[in-house]
């Protein structure tokens, strides 16, 4: 809290509100309080300016292009962590001493098989079922095979055992949403790989061929969750903190987040990107009339993969992926020709008064897509992917709220319906 206040002039009566610098120096007026004081409340559609919560997780300036997760600055971490280490970090607050993250890591494995009825979900759901529902709903149906989970406020080395197990089955979950898909037989976890490889081998094995398991693709793969992890209060997890501030259980509130995420302005943009590519690429390529068609206010156009609701100048995760990107498929030794329209079209975008304007940059959906296409990552199942690595973050945010004894969410409006007026019985009512 800081000693200077803010003053508000209500109705000729000043009012003095407190004012909180978070560490990085970010400024809020406190207005808890301004409700029972004044009679007013603010109104913030979309909550554009409202914290919900003070928060040590991660730290975002958008005006600067920053992202750190508990201070560590995202490029570091993506260079030279691992995604498990990072959710160690994002979870416990710390990095974890070597015999920590094995100790983690073995847990997180000892966790990885799914229940034989909880498979049988898989059989209920029909074979075209987009996989984000598909996971949505297994996630929320631990909790009915977890029902110790249900109550949110047991010793917290129980909640912990909720967490490992929620991070052990969420790759199996997410390869067999595939599986079902395609129709092939189910691959169980394996111990003796890392938590990626058995990802993609359980993703990619079929019983004719074991996956090649490339370090490389392994690699990418790794730093597009570590990119993903956390992003602070954005849809998504604000969803998971909102629903687990009425103390639903850590797997329904990380249900509710996988819905959030589903929407094509939120994780749902990564599928988009690549839908938008490949329509250019077969309308001939023609890249300025797709930028008019996003300019244009009376076509639903968006140029997909561009703006960000707080990034206003770069986001520094698409910095690190376009890189990624070059890198994946030049050692893959693909060629994928929506890439070059990728670049040409951030290139004219940048350039054009619109787009600088209203500060619209690529964001870290605009190359994502490209590396999970060039790893064998079905387009449909992008938005999937971009759940499991943002699910530590789901946690850490979920458990921060829980353990700050954060107040069930509860936004208020500005009522704008009819008056009181009375009741017509239907008989009365003219047609
Ligand atoms: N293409 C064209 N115009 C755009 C775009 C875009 N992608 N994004 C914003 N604009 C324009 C709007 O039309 C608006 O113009 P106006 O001021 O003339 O009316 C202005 O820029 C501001 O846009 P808002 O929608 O008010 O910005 P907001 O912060 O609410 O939205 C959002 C941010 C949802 C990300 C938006 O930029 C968008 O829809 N982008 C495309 C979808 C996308 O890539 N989503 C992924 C986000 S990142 C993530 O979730 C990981």
């Amino acid at each position: 809290m800081s000693e200077k206040k803010a003053q508000l002039i209500l109705e000729d009566q000043t009012y003095e509100l407190p004012i909180i610098v978070g560490t990085e120096n970010e400024k809020a007026i406190d207005i808890r309080n301004l409700r029972d004081e004044t009679g007013y409340i603010t109104l913030d559609s979309g909550y554009k300016n409202t914290g919900a919560t003070i928060s040590t997780i991660t730290f975002l300036d958008g005006e600067e292009g920053i992202l750190r997760y508990r201070g560590y600055p995202i490029e570091q971490l993506a260079e030279q962590s691992t995604f498990l280490e990072v959710a160690y970090l994002l979870i416990y607050g710390k990095l974890p001493t070597k015999d920590e993250l094995s100790n983690f890591e073995l847990r997180i494995k000892q966790n990885s098989l799914i229940h034989e009825d909880n498979k049988k979900f898989f059989d209920g759901f029909p074979q075209h079922a987009h996989p984000m529902g598909m996971l949505a709903s297994s996630i929320c149906s631990m909790s009915a095979f977890f029902p110790e989970s249900l109550d949110p406020n047991r010793p917290p080395e129980l909640v912990d055992h909720s967490i490992v197990r929620l991070l052990g089955k969420m790759p199996t979950f997410i390869a067999w949403t595939y599986k079902k898909r395609i129709g092939e037989p189910y691959v169980y976890p394996r111990y003796d790989l890392d938590y990626i490889s058995n990802f993609l081998n359980m993703m990619f094995s079929t019983p004719m061929e074991e996956y090649h398991i490339d370090p490389v693709v392994v690699d990418a793969l790794d730093k597009l969750m570590i990119l993903h992890a956390d992003h602070e209060q954005n849809c998504s997890t604000s969803t998971v903190r909102l629903v687990g501030s009425s103390q639903a259980n850590l797997y329904a509130a990380i249900s509710s987040g996988i819905c959030a995420l589903w929407g094509p302005l939120h994780g749902g943009a990564n599928q988009e990107v690549i839908v938008m590519l490949e329509r250019i690429k077969e309308d001939g390529g023609n890249i300025q009339k797709w930028i008019d068609k996003a300019k244009d206010k009376n076509d639903p156009f968006r140029l997909m993969g561009f703006g960000h609701r707080v990034y206003k100048n770069f986001d520094p995760r698409a910095k690190i992926i376009k890189a990624a990107c070059d890198k994946v498929l030049s050692k893959l030794g693909i060629y994928d020709p929506v890439l070059d329209i990728a670049k040409k079209l951030e290139e004219v975008a940048l350039n054009d008064p619109y787009f600088i304007e209203r500060k619209l940059y690529p964001n870290v959906d605009f190359y994502s897509g490209i590396i999970l296409r060039a790893i064998g990552i079905p387009v449909d199942k992008f938005t999937v992917m971009f759940a499991f690595g943002r699910l530590p973050g789901w946690i850490a945010q979920w458990k921060e709220m829980r353990e700050n004894r954060e107040p069930i969410g509860r936004p208020r409006q500005v009522y704008m319906g009819p008056t009181k007026r009375d009741f017509v019985p239907i008989a009365k009512r003219e047609n």
